[in-house]
C-alpha cells in the first residue's frame, strides 16, 4: 500500500508520517518505509537550480520521478511525505491542514523571511494543495485537521482510515 501525506509546509507531515509508520508497525506488524521526499531531494541532489529569493531549491521533477519510481518498485508498503507527495501515485492521499497562526509561529521559528512565510500562509488559506490533490486523486483524498491535536493523535486518526482500506 502507498500512503501519500501532503500539505502546506510546517503542517506536520514529517513528524506525523513517522508516527503513522510507528502505529502501523505496532498495530499490524507491517513495516512501512517512510520516504521523506524533501530530505531525499537534498541528499541526492534531485534539484536543478537555486531559488535565491525563497532560499530554496527548484526540484528536478524528472530526477525525482525516477527516484520515487525505483522506491515504489522496491517497497510494497510506503509512506510518501512532502508538499509534493500528491504528485505521486498512492492508494490514499492525506492532506494535512493547520491553523494559520500556528503555522506562522512554526515558520518564524524556522527563520524564514516574511515573503516566504506570507506566500506559504496564503497557499494554506486558499486551499492550494487540497485543490491540487483533489484534481489529481479525487475521492482518494482525505483532509485531516491537525488543530490542537498531537502528532500521535493525528496519526491514530489516519491509521483508522488506512485500516478501512486494507
Ligand atoms: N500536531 C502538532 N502539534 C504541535 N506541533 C507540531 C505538530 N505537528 C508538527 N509540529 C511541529 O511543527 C513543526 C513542523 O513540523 P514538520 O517538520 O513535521 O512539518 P512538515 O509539514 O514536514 O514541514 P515541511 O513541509 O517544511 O517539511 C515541527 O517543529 C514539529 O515538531
Ligand atoms: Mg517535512
Amino acid at each position: 500500500m502507498i500512503i501519500i501525506i501532503t500539505g502546506t509546509p510546517a503542517t506536520g507531515k514529517t513528524r506525523i508520517s513517522n508516527e503513522l509508520a510507528k502505529a502501523l508497525d505496532r498495530k499490524t506488524g507491517k513495516k512501512f518505509k517512510v520516504l521523506h521526499i524533501n530530505t531525499e531531494i537534498l541528499r541526492r541532489g534531485l534539484w536543478s537550480s537555486v531559488d535565491k529569493k525563497r532560499k530554496s531549491k527548484n526540484v528536478d521533477m524528472r530526477k525525482l520521478n525516477k527516484f520515487v519510481s525505483e522506491q515504489v518498485k522496491d517497497n510494497q508498503d510506503l509512506i510518501i511525505e512532502s508538499h509534493l507527495a500528491h504528485y505521486f501515485k498512492g492508494d490514499v492521499v492525506f492532506v494535512l491542514r493547520a491553523n494559520i497562526g500556528e503555522l506562522r509561529k512554526r515558520m518564524e521559528n524556522r527563520g524564514w523571511n516574511g515573503g516566504k512565510i506570507e506566500e506559504n500562509l496564503e497557499a494554506e488559506r486558499l486551499n492550494v494543495i487540497l485543490g491540487e490533490a483533489l484534481d489529481i486523486h479525487g475521492k482518494k483524498c482525505i483532509e485531516i485537521d491537525t488543530y490542537r491535536k498531537t502528532p500521535k493523535s493525528v496519526a491514530r486518526t489516519m491509521f483508522r482510515h488506512v485500516e478501512r482500506l486494507r
